[in-house]
């Protein structure tokens, strides 16, 4: 008995994609993100396998991710913050951390001592995303008192964009001379950090400038597997990765006038031809493919009829007479010459890619296909 529905991950078509990103922005070395179980996909395997294809080091959210990633034998780092209890268990475990203000820094530093290490910290620049970090107007001065903290080394300089998206953006590029200021002014104290970063899949794509000197590292996440922000465009070759795939449950031939699913939104017109298809929002799929989204079945392509439920949803079979009990139902991905691409899903829900692969069920077995 297999699972019902199946998320297979091309670890081969990722390692190719991180390839692709870094080939784009050589000599800049390339960060996987993989906070949130690697936006939700599974990050075992797939951390494995961009270490095996060069990754020099990795990105996470919080401490139980960078947790699970220790044994990988490559630096491991928190990019957005660190709550006073997290530190000096992660100090201990040698994970690299944001330095976010003087305080954190001073809890570092003492931390560190305490251990009788030395913690490497990457200092995180406000430029205009206005979500963490160190206003870049003060960061001159929090640099300078935090360089002389004991058992601390300033080991990188970083900063995120908000609007990369945007080609040729003014505000991309005003925090680009935010972030080139702060590093000036640290490098005339003597202050010089080996990873200077500020580049996401949004900037790799539409801010060339964020992806060379003085940048020598890019952090990038959605671009890995396969998607990107559709608002912005793409300069990565990317191939996709993902295939969900399930099985016909049941077919059935219903009589006109017959309603189907919850609310009644649909009504077959004539005598119809049905598939009753083994996944739902629980797995999910966004409830915007009701009435509106197709699944692939034997290679063709079966509109959605009516609302999707929590594990089933109903498709029209009309030009798939063939179609039996247990056919293999591709949801995502390609079958045959048509491919259901995860922006088809973002675009019908008013979304982007990454709310569409970080959403998929918990019950959906992750299935890692070298
Ligand atoms: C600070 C930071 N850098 C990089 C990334 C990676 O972003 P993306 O998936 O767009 O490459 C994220 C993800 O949201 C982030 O929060």
């Amino acid at each position: 008995m297999q699972h019902r529905v199946i998320l297979s991950v091309s670890l081969g078509t990722l390692a190719e994609n991180f390839c692709a990103v870094r080939a784009l922005v050589s000599p800049c070395a390339v960060m996987p993100v993989l906070k949130a179980n690697a936006y939700g996909l599974g990050v075992g395997p797939i951390a494995r396998s961009l270490v095996a294809a060069g990754a020099e080091r990795i990105a996470v959210a919080e401490p139980f991710e960078a947790l699970e990633l220790l044994d990988l034998g490559v630096p491991i780092q928190i990019l957005s913050g660190v709550l006073p209890d997290e530190i000096e268990p992660m100090v201990a475990r040698g994970v690299t951390l944001p330095l976010v203000d003087l305080a954190s820094a001073r809890a570092i530093s003492a931390a560190a001592k305490r251990l009788g290490v030395t913690a490497k910290v990457h200092v995180k620049l406000d430029t205009g995303m206005g979500r963490a970090g160190i206003l870049w107007e003060q960061a001159p001065e929090v640099i300078r008192q935090t360089a002389d903290l004991p058992n601390l080394a300033l080991e990188g300089l970083f900063t995120h964009f908000p609007l990369a998206y945007e080609s040729a953006s003014a505000f991309t590029r005003e925090q680009l001379r935010r972030y080139r200021w702060v590093l000036a002014q640290a490098e005339a104290m003597g202050i010089h950090f080996t990873w200077r970063h500020a580049a996401n899949s949004d900037a790799i794509n539409n801010a060339p400038e964020a992806c060379s000197a003085p940048f020598n590292l890019v952090r990038c996440g959605i671009n890995l597997h396969g998607a990107f922000d559709a608002a912005g465009s793409l300069r990565v070759p990317l191939k996709p990765v993902l295939t969900m795939t399930t099985r016909l449950a049941q077919v059935r031939t219903l009589p006109p006038g017959t309603p189907i699913g919850y609310g009644h939104t649909f009504r077959t017109r004539r005598e119809m031809r049905v598939g009753t298809v083994c996944a739902g929002y629980a797995d999910g799929l966004p409830l915007a493919l009701s009435n509106r989204g197709s699944v692939l079945i034997r290679g063709t392509a079966a509109p959605i009829l009516g609302r999707l439920s929590m594990d089933y949803l109903t498709v029209d079979l009309t030009d798939l007479p063939e179609a039996t009990v247990g056919d293999t139902v591709t949801l995502l991905g390609r079958d045959g010459d048509l491919e259901i691409p995860v922006q088809d899903w973002a675009n019908l829900k008013g979304t982007h890619a990454y709310d569409i692969i970080c959403s998929i069920g918990s019950r959906v077995q992750r299935r890692f296909v070298e």
